[in-house]
């Protein structure tokens, strides 16, 4: 298998690209401005730039792990000049594998199936444009683009785990920071997610990659959603850190209105772990076997 994986030096990318490696595929990785050894630095936004280190690489699968690397970069355009410009710059019959956002999905009613209709944000605040720039590309790659029949669209909710340098997601550092104090602190309560292990996940990417049926979109992760809060607590319950200083609050209603907090984006992943050997472990099971193996 001739691989590529676009936003190798990111969180997910830099696992799906050391584990394909390790499984002895043929595979090429890109950077942006973190340069790592091994990968190409491309521009994403450079449309010449991607075209010639595709034409001549021929993949026959693409992962796109890339996202917009600041609160404020502009995630519309890495899609609609990137991944447009990566769609036409290799052969027809390439398997593209798109990671995307639970966030397009509405804040009420999780788990959320495939079938579910997204639904664009109205605000113009940083994670609307995230997120409207991700269904931007999930309604592209599914209608207009040259590969719309052998993409695959994967969403996902909260990535956590270590990154391939051994640091630990700025999310779950930042509990375990405020663990560390000895203060209170609190976490919602209300705010409901799919929180996905980023070496399972990784390893749910390299088996889609290798399987040729799985087409459309997919939901990937556990089984069961947690709140900020019970993410919390599963950090604590693993390192027997005090668990009372994790107090939970409540996203109150006029938040939801008016910053347009989607309290509940959990997903439906039956589905997906119906087809792939790959299992999403549980954020209480994972954490507590990555505490023993500390
Ligand atoms: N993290 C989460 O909780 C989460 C949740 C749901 C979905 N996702 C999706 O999962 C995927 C992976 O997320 P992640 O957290 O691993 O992302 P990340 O760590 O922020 O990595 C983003 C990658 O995109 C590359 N990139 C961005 N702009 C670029 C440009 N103009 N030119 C070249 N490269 C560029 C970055 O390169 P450099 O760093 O080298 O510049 C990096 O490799 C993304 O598609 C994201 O939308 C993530």
């Amino acid at each position: 298998m001739n691989a590529v994986v676009i936003g190798a030096s990111g969180f997910l990318g830099a696992h799906v690209y050391q584990r394909l490696h390790d499984q002895g595929a043929h595979v090429h990785g890109t950077c942006g401005h973190h340069h790592r050894p091994g990968l190409q630095a491309i521009d994403l936004l450079d449309t010449r730039d991607m075209a010639r280190y595709l034409n001549s690489l021929r993949p026959d699968v693409v992962i796109w792990c890339a996202k917009r690397t600041h609160e404020n970069g502009d995630e519309q355009a890495l899609n609609e000049t990137g991944l447009c410009n990566l769609v036409r710059s290799v052969p027809d019959a390439t398997r593209l594998i798109f990671v995307s956002t639970d966030g397009v999905l509405p804040g009420t009613g999780g788990p959320h199936g495939e079938q579910v209709r997204p639904s664009p944000f109205s605000s113009d605040s940083s994670i609307a444009r995230y997120t409207n720039g991700k269904l931007w590309a999930e309604r592209w790659l599914q209608s207009d683009s040259p590969l719309a029949r052998t993409t695959t669209i994967v969403r996902t909710g909260m990535i956590y785990g270590r990154a391939v340098s051994g640091e630990w997601d700025a999310r779950t550092a930042a509990v375990l920071k405020a663990f560390a104090s000895g203060e209170t602190f609190s976490r919602a309560d209300n705010l409901l997610r799919t929180f996905v292990y980023v070496d399972e996940l990784a390893s749910a990417l390299c088996e889609l990659a290798t399987i040729d049926c799985i087409r459309g979109i997919v939901h990937a992760g556990p089984e069961h959603g947690e709140s900020h809060f019970s993410f919390a607590r599963a950090i604590a319950r693993a390192w027997s850190l005090p668990m009372h200083l994790v107090r939970p609050h409540q996203i109150p209603p006029e938040d939801v209105t008016e910053r347009e907090v989607r309290l509940d984006t959990r997903l439906n992943t039956s589905f997906l772990r119906s087809k792939l050997a790959t299992q999403f472990h549980s954020v209480d099971e994972r954490f507590t076997l990555l505490a023993r193996q500390a």
